[in-house]
């Protein structure tokens, strides 16, 4: 059995660098780093001590040393990249979200249905303490049911202009969102029915994004009904002020009839049964080793990794329900594909 696996990071943004780190203290070998920012790529290269930077991915997924490609670029490229790398007999590991649309999902799961390899999205909270602590709160029953989950994520204008394309990486709806979503379908171990939400362009004014042709939703008000009689909720926005002093990661809150959950910030959770009250410290450790500790484990034991397109999928289709509601104005069914 491959104790190590070999690696190649493609992009090396914000993603990426966490990437390289990741896998090295899962303890893989990173043997490439590919952008076409070829600095940005030669300074993450130094920093990790990684002996090959390349700008072309198709170059570095071609070298017959690779067993993974790890793709850390923007939305656009998650399709093609996936099903280039499978084509060439590679595992896949692509961040979050998986793609943009249910076509381009269907492309991707054919290509590494065909080619036999495994395939994992990045949901890296997954492996998160305050995650299990949820699930166990909810399976339990200690907070009793129904649940209501709340979720916000509140920013200025992001500096990436691509973040805010409605044709490239499609806002928060769509880039950030998918946290949440995730988040809430592990805790109430049930798949999302309904979707309203309301949406609107907060940065409509904002010179900094002339360039782009559409500005995508920037903020949002999303209502989530599930199988299980849960409902999750959240509002998001990236168009708030130049350094606004809100707290732009606020808490999540789960509440039911027996109790409820909140994170409290500073890496404290409160858990409130009845009358009492349980403050807890939890440390998350580096969620991506903890990640791809677990694809590594799927590829050497031929077991399904748990995060894949079957998951991704799930969560693109309450994503497009999501942005249906936000056109229609009414309550969206989540239509899911047939597996
Ligand atoms: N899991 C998480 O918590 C998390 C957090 C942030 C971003 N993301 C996701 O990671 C992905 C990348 O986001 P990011 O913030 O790292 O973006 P980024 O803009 O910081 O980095 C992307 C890099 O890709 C390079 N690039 C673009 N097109 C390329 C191409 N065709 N070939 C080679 N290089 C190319 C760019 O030069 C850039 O350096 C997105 O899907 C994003 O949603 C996930």
């Amino acid at each position: 059995m491959k104790q190590s696996f070999k690696i190649t990071v493609i992009g090396t943004g914000s993603m990426g660098k966490q990437h390289v780190e990741g896998w090295q203290l899962a303890g893989h070998n990173v043997v490439s780093v590919v952008d076409l920012n070829l600095d940005a790529a030669r300074e993450v290269a130094s920093k990790f001590g990684v002996g090959t930077v390349l700008a072309d991915y198709k170059e570095a997924i071609n070298d017959p040393d690779i067993d993974i490609a790890s793709i850390c670029l923007p939305l656009k490229f998650h399709a093609p990249v996936t099903i280039y790398a499978a084509q060439q007999g590679k595992h896949v590991f692509c961040e979050k979200p998986l793609t943009s649309s249910t076509e381009h999902a269907r492309a991707m799961e054919e290509a590494v249905r065909e080619a036999g390899v495994q395939f994992g999205v990045g949901f890296q909270r997954t492996y998160a303490q305050d995650t299990a602590l949820f699930r166990r709160l909810a399976n339990d029953g200690e907070l009793g049911r129904p649940l209501f989950f709340n979720s916000e994520n509140l920013a200025e204008v992001r500096p990436k202009i691509a973040m805010h394309d409605a044709f490239g990486n499609m806002g928060p709806v769509m880039d950030v969102c998918c946290h949440s979503f995730f988040l809430w379908r592990t805790v109430f171990g049930s798949r999302a029915k309904t979707a309203y939400a309301s949406g609107r362009v907060f940065a409509k004014d904002r010179p900094e994004l002339d360039s782009l042709q559409q500005r995508a939703v920037d903020t949002a008000s999303i209502v989530v009904e599930y199988e299980s009689g849960d409902t999750g909720a959240m509002t998001v926005s990236w168009g708030l002020p130049k350094k606004t002093k809100i707290r732009t990661r606020c808490a999540d809150r789960i509440i039911g009839p027996k109790g409820a959950v909140e994170a409290i910030g500073g890496g404290k959770w409160n858990v409130y049964i009845g009358d009492q009250i349980e403050s807890l410290e939890l440390q998350h450790g580096h969620l991506h080793e903890k990640q791809f500790r677990a694809f590594a484990q799927c590829l050497q034991e031929g077991t399904p990794y748990p995060v894949g397109l079957r998951e991704g999928k799930e969560i693109l289709a309450l994503t497009e329900a999501v942005f249906r509601s936000i056109d229609s104005g009414r309550t969206e069914p989540v239509i899911y594909d047939a597996d």
